[in-house]
């Protein structure tokens, strides 16, 4: 499929409750209190462009392109879409600085990361006018993000897809809103998918929705057809969360080759570790002193052992073996437990509308 925007547009606007035109909508400059969360591999140009044309706010997932591919997908949503949209980094990846002096120039409004940026690295963002948007998955995580200075938080539950914490939105969300929420917007993330959902994530003082594993499975997200199958047929239980892959916690299906990488031991697990870190070298654009280098830096600043860091590659090439290669049985398919009520493949302005459409009408049922 290709990557390039497609030409479905919004239905025409009408006035919105005023429980969801939030400070979010104002912060990012969009309609809807509603973020496509960035996903390696899936959210490229096409996904992007599409939910930031729906009047939600699209994020591309910068961590798995090179520096070249990351451009030209900047490139295809800007003349596919006026409006703004976020780009998603890792906050220790090696050439961090170069690409941030880019999205700084293509005047990206909002850059976000899967883990915590350095006090460096958002000062760097509002020098150049960019907000700074981490993920967060604990209470005392926000409040040291707040104390770095960043405009907004996502605070995923560990219904999420990707890498995910242990506590369930339903406490955590709360919680982050109580810790922070009087001085920077929080976003929900976390098992959303619906009107119902936005509605709930505003009464749990939330300014809005960030979806991962809803916006994978619409039309125009970059996943092939047979792979998106796949995912519409899993269970709320046919999901698990892993640290097989590379330590850390990561939701997933529940598939053969899944369940023999929780068996393998160290010796196994080894040398396809080695391999992947070097087939992600090649697909990012790495060099390999930045590899080491990187390497080195993710081992001192997350405490990894030398086997962990040694799997810190492997995710995102099994990732790119089910994702992009349409090789499932191959590969992993990170997901959030979501996935077992998701049952067809919208266009993304349907789904941004029918969410707006269904939370409206949830907040009327509650307000008769
Ligand atoms: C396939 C997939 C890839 C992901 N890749 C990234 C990533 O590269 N960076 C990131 O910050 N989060 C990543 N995530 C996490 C999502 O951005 C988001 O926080 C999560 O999916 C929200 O939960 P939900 O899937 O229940 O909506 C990924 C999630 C999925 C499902």
């Amino acid at each position: 499929m290709s990557d390039a925007p497609s030409d479905s547009q919004p239905a025409a606007a009408k006035p919105l409750h005023p429980a969801l035109d939030t400070r979010v909508c104002e912060l990012l400059g969009v309609r809807y209190p509603i973020v496509q969360t960035g996903m390696g591999w899936v959210s490229g140009a096409r996904l992007t462009a599409a939910t930031s044309a729906a009047g939600g706010f699209g994020i591309l997932a910068a961590v798995t392109m090179t520096m070249d591919q990351m451009r030209d997908a900047i490139q295809a949503v800007k003349e596919h879409t006026p409006n703004p949209f976020g780009v998603n980094f890792r906050p220790d990846q090696p050439d961090l600085d170069e690409r941030l002096a880019h999205v700084t120039k293509e005047g990206v409004k909002l850059v976000s990361f899967a883990g915590a940026p350095s006090k460096d690295t958002i000062a760097k963002l509002h020098d150049a006018g960019i907000l700074a948007m981490p993920t967060v998955g604990a209470r005392r995580h926000a409040e040291k993000m707040l104390g770095f200075g960043v405009d907004l938080v996502i605070a995923q539950g560990g219904e999420g897809g990707g890498h995910t914490g242990t506590v369930p939105t339903s406490l955590l969300l709360p919680q982050v809103v109580d810790a922070v929420g009087e001085h920077i917007p929080v976003l929900g993330a976390g098992g959303f998918h619906s009107g119902a959902g936005l509605v709930a994530a505003r009464a749990w003082g939330a300014d809005g929705i960030a979806m991962g594993t809803r916006f994978l499975l619409t039309a125009e997200s970059r996943v092939p057809d047979e792979v998106k199958a796949r995912y519409l047929e899993a269970s709320v239980t046919d999901t698990v969360v892993t640290t097989a892959l590379d330590g850390a916690p990561q939701r997933v299906i529940r598939t053969p080759m899944v369940d023999g990488l929780e068996k393998a031991t160290p010796v196994t697990k080894l040398p396809k570790a080695l391999r992947n870190a070097l087939d992600f070298r090649k697909v990012t654009g790495t060099s390999l002193k930045d590899l080491v280098t990187e390497g080195l830096a993710m081992r001192k600043s997350q405490d990894l052992t030398w086997s962990q860091l040694a799997m810190a590659a492997n995710a995102p090439m099994w990732v790119k073996a089910a994702l992009v290669d349409g090789r499932p049985d191959a590969g992993v398919l990170p997901t959030g437990q979501d996935v077992g009520v998701i049952t067809e493949l919208p266009t993304v302005a349907e789904l941004v509308d029918r969410i707006i459409a269904e939370a409206e009408a949830t907040l009327a049922r509650l307000g008769a």
